[in-house]
């Protein structure tokens, strides 16, 4: 192709992600968090990553607002919008997966199809699928942000679990009521599926 003419990769010339994982003394991981807006996703992932630091592994955490401020502030919430929200989210997690760091990503991702292409993407292997199933009542009484109230009153369109659909995981490798548990046991149980991954 006319646009790959002068372009020399060097991957063959670059460390691996062994030899990367060799140097930190841990394996990389995608720990892939889903769950309605005020379900209590990013809230375990802090907690998650405070326990990995505190343990000496090295963790990075990909969160929905944060990224949606950077790398996609060109992204709404129309369906081809959160295909390419998560497909970038899936390239740059693979970067830090392939770097031996254990990385949690906190979005909504309210269907198969898009947490099947990230998978796809990272590779099954190194996928693990944490479906914080906080039911919608509890989400929206919560209603922290106050998105919610806005979405009820038709000021924000598409807004997952009112106005536009969320597909609950089929086979989560976890699943998490944060109406049932306290922040400390989600953050438990998060930790000995990534400690206990091989
Ligand atoms: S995803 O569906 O594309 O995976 P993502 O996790 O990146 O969503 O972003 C969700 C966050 O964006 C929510 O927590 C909320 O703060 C905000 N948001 C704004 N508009 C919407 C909307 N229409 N639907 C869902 N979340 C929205």
């Amino acid at each position: 192709m006319e646009e790959t003419k002068h372009i020399y990769p060097i991957f063959d010339r670059m460390l691996t992600r062994r030899d990367k994982e060799a140097l930190l003394g841990q394996r990389g991981v995608m720990v892939w968090f889903t769950g309605l807006s005020g379900s209590g996703k990013s809230t375990v992932a802090i907690g998650v990553e405070r326990e990995l630091q505190r343990r000496g592994l090295l963790c990075r955490i990909l969160d929905g607002d944060n990224i949606r401020s950077g790398i996609n502030n060109n992204l709404g919430f129309s369906e081809a919008d959160r295909v390419e929200n998560i497909r970038r989210i899936a390239e740059v997690g693979k970067l830090f997966v392939d770097t031996g760091i254990i990385t949690l990503a906190a979005f909504i991702s309210p269907n198969n199809a898009l947490r099947r292409m990230a998978a796809g993407i990272i590779g099954a292997e190194d996928f693990l699928e944490v479906y914080v199933s906080t039911p919608l009542e509890v989400c929206e009484r919560r209603d922290v942000k106050g998105l919610y109230a806005k979405a009820r009153r038709g000021e924000i369109k598409e807004f997952t679990g009112v106005s536009a659909p969320f597909e609950a995981p089929e086979h989560p490798a976890l699943s998490l009521d944060t109406s049932s548990l306290t922040v400390e046991e989600s953050v438990e149980k998060v930790l000995e599926l990534i400690l206990n991954h091989k």
